[in-house]
């Protein structure tokens, strides 16, 4: 290919992708268990009547520290066991949207830019000029503005942080191990930690011994 093709193409490319991570918020997302409880309210009162989350089960949001009177009242006479299944059925869900909500277990490792994507698209709504709904990041999605941010002025910030929350969830949600797995890590480093100084220990001491038989 000549060179100024290939300039050109590469420009054109790397542009694009800028534009791309101009359109998304980028957020910090919590690991603070607080963050997460109040993530997992925020969904399962605005999001689990049109969404799944099949990997993840009313157990599981126990072990987060939701009190058992909630979970009970969420999970009606489903077991502790049952995944969280969206309270609309699929078929009744695609005749009212037109498309099937999907389930959001993976969700924020299902999409490129991850949490910081799932944070603007429910932050993105707006009303167009013509006062049609409009999303920023999903121009054309069927979802409604759930949180209600396009006509939001004083409270933007709460629902900014709901979303945040919201995310925070699903982030722990996609990779519910990470926490025990970093925490497994300083025991393994620990390990090798204590077991350096041994083994130095017991080099110094043969070696001692080896210098005094010379
Ligand atoms: C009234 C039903 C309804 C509610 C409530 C709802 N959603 Fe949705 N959601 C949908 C539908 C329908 C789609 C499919 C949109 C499309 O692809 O056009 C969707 C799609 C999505 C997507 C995927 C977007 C993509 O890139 O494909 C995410 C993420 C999402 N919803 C998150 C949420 C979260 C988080 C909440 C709670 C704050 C929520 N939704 C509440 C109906 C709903």
């Amino acid at each position: 290919m000549k060179a100024w093709l290939q300039a050109a193409v590469l420009c054109c490319f790397s542009a694009q992708a800028w534009a791309a991570d101009m359109a998304l918020e980028k957020i910090e997302v919590s690991t603070e268990l607080v963050a997460i409880e109040r993530g997992v309210d925020a969904m399962m009162n605005d999001c689990h009547s049109c969404h799944s989350m099949k990997y993840i089960k009313y157990r599981d949001l126990a072990g987060l520290g939701i009190g058992k009177q909630k979970l009970d009242a969420w999970r009606g006479d489903q077991p502790v066991d049952a995944p969280l299944l969206a309270q609309i059925a699929e078929n009744d869900a695609v005749q009212a949207y037109g498309k099937a909500p999907p389930d959001l277990s993976l969700m924020v490792q299902a999409r490129d830019g991850g949490a910081d994507y799932v944070y603007s698209y429910l932050v993105g709504y707006y009303v167009t000029p013509e006062g049609m709904p409009g999303n920023h990041v999903y121009p054309a999605t069927r979802m409604p503005d759930v949180l209600g941010i396009a006509g939001a002025t004083a409270q933007r910030g709460e629902i900014q942080g709901r979303a945040r929350d919201i995310v925070s969830f699903l982030s722990w949600a996609a990779d519910p191990h990470q926490a025990e797995r970093i925490r497994l890590g300083y025991y393994v480093i620990a390990y090798l930690l204590v077991l350096t100084t041994l083994l130095y220990a017991v080099k110094r001491q043969i070696w001692a011994r080896l210098n005094r038989v010379e």
